[in-house]
């Protein structure tokens, strides 16, 4: 069987099944997590990440010899920033509309989930500098790519986003459109399959990674209007030590040109047959 070739809506509920609907109970590794001691310095050192691994090629489940893994830019990262610290890294996979919650709680000590700056979040917890920008694409089915080539077509029309993320805000600004907020991008991409809805907002690389393992659907010409789209890593407020080091990983990667290295290799990844 093909990886993550060319899906039928049959393959991606079955992909949904077997990687993403679980989430709760799917955890990589709970050892450090599910005791509550993220960040305890007196166990080994450990840092636990946060993140909703259904957002190709940002963070997605994907099969390597054989095993279920989590792989994505913002998963290589946070190797970096763990490596960097001289921790292990715990990946914990859970609802992206949940984490700055479990941040907060400190169940987990950084979020890495293709998180966009907002005032909003930068209020609740810290925010790192921008380590990557994209811009946002409107995902439709094949027949209706001409019909919404522009934001304004997309008035009164049926849409699917992602529930807590910025799209969900755009999606709010568009007039009469009636919103379908999911937890999972796979579950909109089959709402999309199944004309529940007629269109999606999403990063562009998401969008680029859907559209080439989804048979059906395509980027339309629209360009959703956004005021920041660089993404962020968080920590819980207040943790300095942990957001400077952060910072220090992010500004190295940066220099030597690894983020963008490391964007190109999971957008093969995601694609890759
Ligand atoms: N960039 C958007 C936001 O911050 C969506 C991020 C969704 N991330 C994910 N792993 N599902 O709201």
């Amino acid at each position: 069987m093909k990886k993550w070739g060319k899906l039928s809506l049959g393959m991606l509920i079955a992909v949904g099944l077997m990687t993403g609907c679980g989430t709760n109970n799917n955890d990589d590794n709970k050892n450090a997590a599910s005791n509550g001691n993220a960040g305890s310095e007196t166990a080994a050192k450990t840092l636990t990440l946060g993140t909703s691994a259904e957002f190709p090629p940002y963070e997605f489940h994907k099969m390597i010899d054989g095993k279920d893994t989590i792989v994505g830019f913002d998963i290589e990262i946070a190797k970096d920033i763990a490596a960097d610290m001289g921790a292990e890294l715990v990946i914990r996979d859970l609802p992206f509309d949940s984490l700055l919650n479990e941040l907060s709680s400190g169940r987990v000590d950084i979020v890495i989930s293709g998180l966009s700056y907002t005032p909003k979040r930068a209020e609740a917890v810290g925010l790192s500098d921008v380590y990557f920008k994209a811009e946002q694409a409107v995902v439709v089915r094949e027949a209706d790519k001409d019909k919404f080539a522009t934001m304004d077509a997309l008035k009164n029309t049926k849409i699917g986003i992602q529930t807590g993320s910025i799209q969900e805000e755009i999606a709010k600004e568009i007039e009469g459109a009636k919103l379908t907020s999911l937890t999972k991008m796979t579950e909109i991409v089959m709402q999309l399959q199944s004309n529940r809805v007629d269109a999606s907002i999403m990063e562009g690389p998401v969008a680029e990674s859907f559209v080439k393992n989804v048979k059906g659907l395509v980027i339309t010409d629209a360009k959703p209007v956004v005021e920041d789209d660089g993404y962020v890593i968080g920590v819980k407020k207040g943790n300095k030590e942990l957001l400077d080091q952060v910072n220090t990983t992010l500004k190295r990667l940066t220099a030597d040109g690894k983020i963008e290295e490391y964007v190109s290799a999971a957008s093969d990844l995601s694609i890759s047959k």
